[in-house]
């Protein structure tokens, strides 16, 4: 498999290889793709280096998604501040690798949850960056159709960086005029065994219902990621994917009683169900009719300015985060055995490395706690279980959520595949010797405790337990944990019967 090599690349006078780069921590995981800061050896400057397994690719039919993204990448290059820029593609026998711009501080949705909501000025700032990504998208005839706050990056100063062009269209001429276009060859967001791989909630009624995407679907998910960020929360959620489309198709949603009647306003002109009459879908000079709400009043268009401080007091939570390296010093060029072998993993077994972003995403896209589960849904998901070779080790209780955390005892940290289960279990075993090490006493008394993004401990009676996620996802190991104890334990109260198994 090849990359066709256009553009910039032609330009570029010898190829990179991984070994120009030092690799550190993962940033970011796909289902078709891991992401790693690096830092090149040459300049130092760091990196986000998208590393995707060619085999994977070629099995699961993504070549033309890869394509598409690397294409999109070079049509959109430099010239707008708003969008990870691709600055140069290589590849050797089994991997592609793709050097994007590093986007410091994560992504929109982090900061959504850390600061439950944004303020007045930080929604619109945003929203006017957002609309601002949008011109430049539909100067460069292109439609994302995966927007989102986990495709919104932020900059080392705090401005957006669009990421994800995976799902994205080259729009031509003709169906431009057409308004909108049926592209039965790319149907909509992307699909993966029959199941959405981005997020229900920001999809479009017509792309739900003909397949039809235009600029105006992103302008649709403009209209939701504005309503999450004034109020921290989805417009439509609901128990299910079905029941999310459904609320979508209807255009059933709700306003929290304290939204901005202002940013309310522009959200109603953009969630409109018939695409061509969303604000801004209809204009000459394409959005000016969105520069013009009153949302954005006194906003100067040519130079928006600094953004606005989200807030300070989740700054020791972030500052912490950043506390341990990102790149180790004693780190060499190139891929280590662990990082192969981590890649080799996820492509042999997706589901593995997947589960805790299956786990999460689901959950937050239900909105439903993750002992849930109905008898029908456990079932299936016993049977899907059977494939993941850490299922011998949960006594036949159903994982709810599991990844490789290093454990701490003594000086020296171990990881481990910790194994949240029903029951209440909290499993964990040596993935490379693949051996059961023991299992963390569930007790009315076991607390969680986050120190930060990445540390947590675990509280029982009789041991705390020092963990540290490498990816960076303590809160919602402690979130889990929390909602494992309060469905077996509530409150503190008696233990409940098992209501599930
Ligand atoms: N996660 C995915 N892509 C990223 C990027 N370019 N920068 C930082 N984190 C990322």
């Amino acid at each position: 498999m090849t990359l066709p090599n256009k553009g910039q690349d032609q330009t570029e006078v010898k190829k990179k290889t991984p070994q120009d780069f030092i690799f550190g921590k993962v940033i970011g995981e796909g289902s078709f793709s891991t992401v790693y800061l690096a830092k090149d050896v040459q300049t130092n400057m760091e990196f986000a280096i998208k590393i995707l397994e060619k085999t994977h690719i070629i099995r699961e039919k993504k070549t033309e998604y890869v394509m598409r993204e690397k294409e999109v990448l070079r049509i959109l290059g430099s010239s707008c501040r708003y969008f990870v820029h691709l600055y140069s593609t290589f590849q050797d026998v089994e991997r592609l690798y793709f050097v994007l711009s590093y986007a410091k501080n994560g992504e929109l949705l982090k900061h959504i949850i850390l600061h439950k909501k944004f303020s007045f000025d930080c929604t619109r700032y945003y929203a006017a960056e957002l609309v601002l990504a949008l011109e430049y998208l539909n100067s460069k005839n292109i439609v994302h159709r995966d927007l989102k706050p986990e495709n919104i990056l932020f900059d080392n100063n705090f401005h957006i960086l669009i990421t994800d062009f995976g799902s994205a269209k080259i729009e031509k001429k003709s169906e431009i005029q057409a308004n909108g276009d049926t592209d039965h060859s790319v149907q909509g967001p992307r699909r993966r065994r029959n199941s959405f791989v981005g997020t229900a909630q920001f999809v479009s009624p017509e792309m739900l219902q003909e397949s039809k995407s235009s600029f105006a679907s992103d302008l649709w998910a403009l209209g939701c990621i504005v309503y999450q960020m004034a109020s921290g929360k989805m417009p439509f959620t609901g128990g299910s994917e079905y029941l999310i489309f459904q609320k979508i198709i209807k255009l059933e949603y709700q306003f929290p009683e304290d939204f901005d009647d202002t940013i309310k306003d522009f959200v109603e002109k953009l969630l409109v169900l018939e695409p061509n009459r969303r604000l801004g879908a209809s204009d000459s000079i394409p959005y000016t009719s969105l520069r013009a709400h009153k949302m954005f009043e006194g906003i100067n268009w040519n130079d928006l300015g600094p953004p606005p401080k989200l807030s300070s007091d989740t700054s020791t939570l972030i500052k912490s985060q950043d506390s341990s390296p990102d790149i180790s010093e004693n780190l060499e060029p190139g891929l280590d055995n662990q990082k192969v072998s981590r890649l080799v993993l996820k492509d042999m077994l997706p589901e593995v490395i997947d589960a805790k972003s299956k786990t999460e995403r689901k959950k937050s896209e239900a909105n439903r706690k993750i002992t849930e589960v109905s008898q029908e849904e456990l079932e299936k998901r016993l049977q899907a279980q059977r494939s993941n070779p850490f299922s011998v080790f949960v006594e036949g209780n159903l994982i709810l959520k599991q990844g490789l955390i290093d454990k701490k005892k003594g000086l020296f940290p171990r990881r481990r595949m910790f194994l949240l289960t029903l029951g209440p279990h909290l499993y964990y075993a040596d993935p490379v010797t693949m051996t059961f090490k023991g299992e963390v006493p569930f007790s009315a008394d076991l607390r969680t405790e986050a120190k930060n993004f990445k540390t947590f401990f675990i509280h029982t009676p009789n041991r705390k337990y020092y963990l540290e996620d490498p990816e960076g996802y303590a809160l919602e190991w402690c979130n889990a944990i929390d909602q494992v104890k309060e469905h077996y334990f509530p409150s503190g109260q008696v233990p409940k019967e098992n209501s599930i198994q």
